[in-house]
């Protein structure tokens, strides 16, 4: 294990002060429990509220509680009137402000959000610049720290994401998604900046280039609207495709044809755990016709599919 990844102080603590406590309370549940079984019904005895919880109990607890503080907080903050009011929905009683609440805006984010994010892998090395991306030197040159964009290609600076992949999938009823293409530009302190984004594929003059030297709302828009077409891909592909989806079939294969006690079915074992039954409850609320992606996502349902299936 990388030395940056081993697990801090206080998380070894936490799992060694719970196993202390866990010993300590067992012991004490079987003296309790005076010592023999003699009936199956005594093994029960074993199960207490601070040894072992009913798991699926602990979640329909959890459940009601955080629909009932959230109810509480929607009614007391009241409407939201502008984009900082959204952060008054983050209590500690229910969720906690995300970091990203103070940083979404700030353009270095926004390029770190390229390689440590939702999709890392769909940024490339621009090797040269697409005719779809008619960016020139007037355009991006105060931005590439005095390189022409030439010299900036030849210094491997220059990097592109490309999301054509949604070009043309079907979208709710006046609702948009963006195709976006967006250039990025690694600067002397080694931090990505995005320097160029279209929102659409086909270039033109209904289609500008912004750069982060647009008005500072707009630039803001621009890269909302990315990040949103980024989630779309992300749900569609990285997150319900490439793992809910295509896990199943691993899941399935693996319990048909692989013995219980198989290397390989120990490694993937883990990562079933739960699989099918999310899925089950997936396609009933989520990706149902009505579910919560025809609700809440641009590309609805029929979208969503459609770039699966593309994916
Ligand atoms: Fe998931």
């Amino acid at each position: 294990m990388p030395s940056d990844e081993q697990f801090s102080f206080d998380y070894k603590w936490d799992i060694v002060s719970l196993k202390a406590k866990l010993i300590a309370t067992s012991l004490l549940v079987k003296l309790m429990a005076h010592g023999d079984w003699d009936s199956l019904s005594i093994l029960t005895n074993v199960y207490t509220e601070s040894t072992f919880h009913k798991p699926k109990w602990d979640i329909v607890k959890t459940k009601v509680k955080l629909i009932a503080l959230s109810k509480i907080v929607m009614i007391a903050k009241g409407e939201w009137d502008n984009l900082a009011s959204l952060t008054n929905v983050y209590t500690e009683k229910v969720f906690n402000k995300p970091k990203g609440a103070d940083r979404w805006s700030n353009d270095l984010y926004f390029g770190l959000q390229r390689v440590a994010s939702l999709n890392h892998s769909l940024i490339k090395l621009c090797t040269e610049i697409p005719d779809k991306l008619p960016v020139t030197d007037e355009l991006l040159g105060p931005l590439l720290e005095g390189l022409t964009i030439e010299k900036a290609i030849a210094e491997k600076r220059l990097f592109i994401c490309d999301l054509k992949i949604l070009d043309g999938l079907p979208v709710r009823e006046n609702f948009v998604l963006c195709v976006p293409i967006g250039l990025f530009f690694l600067d002397k302190t080694k931090h990505l900046r995005p320097v160029a984004i279209q929102l659409f594929q086909k270039p033109g003059p209904d289609n500008p280039i912004f750069t982060p030297l647009c008005k500072s709302l707009t630039w803001a828009f621009v890269k909302m609207w990315y990040n949103n077409a980024d989630a779309a891909y992300h749900q569609a592909l990285t997150h319900l495709g490439l793992t809910h989806l295509l896990m199943e079939g691993v899941t399935v294969a693996t319990h048909r044809n692989l013995s219980q006690s198989h290397p390989i079915f120990k490694l993937l074992a883990p990562h079933f755990l739960y699989l099918i039954a999310i899925n089950s409850r997936g396609l009933e609320l989520l990706i149902s016709d009505g579910g919560w992606v025809d609700k809440t996502m641009n590309f609805g349902n029929k979208g969503l599919f459609a770039l699966i299936i593309r994916g």
